[in-house]
């Protein structure tokens, strides 16, 4: 099955990069985009600018995100996580690529330094003028007491979740590491992708490319498939949970 065929894959490899989707994490409760009942099947993304430009988007932007606390504070790690945690512990995956924003992958045992976050971190904000980061509870502090989404204290510029939105800038440094790992590994696992947002989505190719093998496991078919060496269209719990280790 795509399964052992997987599991002699993973043996056979020196160098795993896992590469991760939202659909790694909604047997965590956090619901992914585009699947039904998806985040955009329910809101129109914010585009990066609108957020600049007005107060009235910056305050939806952060009611939707408080509204979705209790699911993200609930959260722990699923068995592909932790699959995951296990290969990185036993010494065959350096670091792992996400466009994951829940910082799960953290929980679930990777040094922070070893998630590269493609599109950033919600557990945070950030002021997108100079950077200075601030604690969710300082947030919903303000926002609770004037309802308005606050500036930053320093430089008077939006305070955001320290996510990538639509229309924003990637970050270097990250799409530099991304870039660096994709082309030294042996084996690429795309894992709970629709592989439709670029830049991310271009890491498969650039893996395959540099000469690895590489393996989507979705449930539903993705973008890319045609270009895999195996692909696994099956739940990600059930697929990675013989890889859960301890
Ligand atoms: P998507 O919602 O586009 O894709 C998630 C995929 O995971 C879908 O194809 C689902 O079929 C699959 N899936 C969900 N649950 C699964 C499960 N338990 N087992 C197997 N497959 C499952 O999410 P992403 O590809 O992560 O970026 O979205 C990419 C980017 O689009 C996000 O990082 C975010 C979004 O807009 C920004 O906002 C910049
Ligand atoms: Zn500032």
């Amino acid at each position: 099955s795509g399964v052992e065929r997987l599991g002699d894959m993973i043996a056979e490899a020196r160098v795993i990069v896992p590469f991760t989707g939202a659909g790694i994490s909604t047997e965590c409760g956090i619901p992914d985009f585009r699947s039904p009942g998806g985040i955009w099947t329910r809101n129109r993304p914010i585009p990066f600018d609108e957020f600049v430009a007005s107060q009235s988007a910056r305050d939806e932007s952060w009611r939707r995100r408080f509204a979705m606390e209790e699911v993200f504070a609930a959260a722990k790690p699923g068995r592909g996580h932790r699959a995951l945690a296990s290969l990185y512990r036993a010494g065959k995956v350096p670091a792992i690529i996400t466009q994951n924003i829940d910082n799960l992958h953290q929980a679930s045992g990777f040094a922070g330094e070893h998630v590269i976050e493609l599109h950033g971190n919600t557990t945070y904000a950030r002021c997108i003028g100079c950077g200075q980061a601030y604690p969710l509870d300082w947030v919903k502090r303000r926002f609770d007491g004037d309802g308005l989404a606050p500036n930053c204290t320093a430089c008077g510029e939006p305070v955001k979740t320290a996510t990538i939105s639509f229309g924003q800038m990637m970050p270097d440094d990250e799409m530099q590491r991304a870039t660096a790992l994709s082309q030294a590994c042996d084996l690429f696992i795309a894992i709970g992708s629709s592989l439709v947002v670029w830049p991310a989505a271009g890491f498969p190719m650039m893996a395959k490319n540099a000469g690895a093998r590489l393996v989507i496991i979705n449930r539903e078919p993705t973008e890319q498939d045609d270009i895999a060496d195996l692909v696994i269209h099956h739940d990600i719990g059930e697929a990675l949970g013989p890889f859960v280790g301890n």
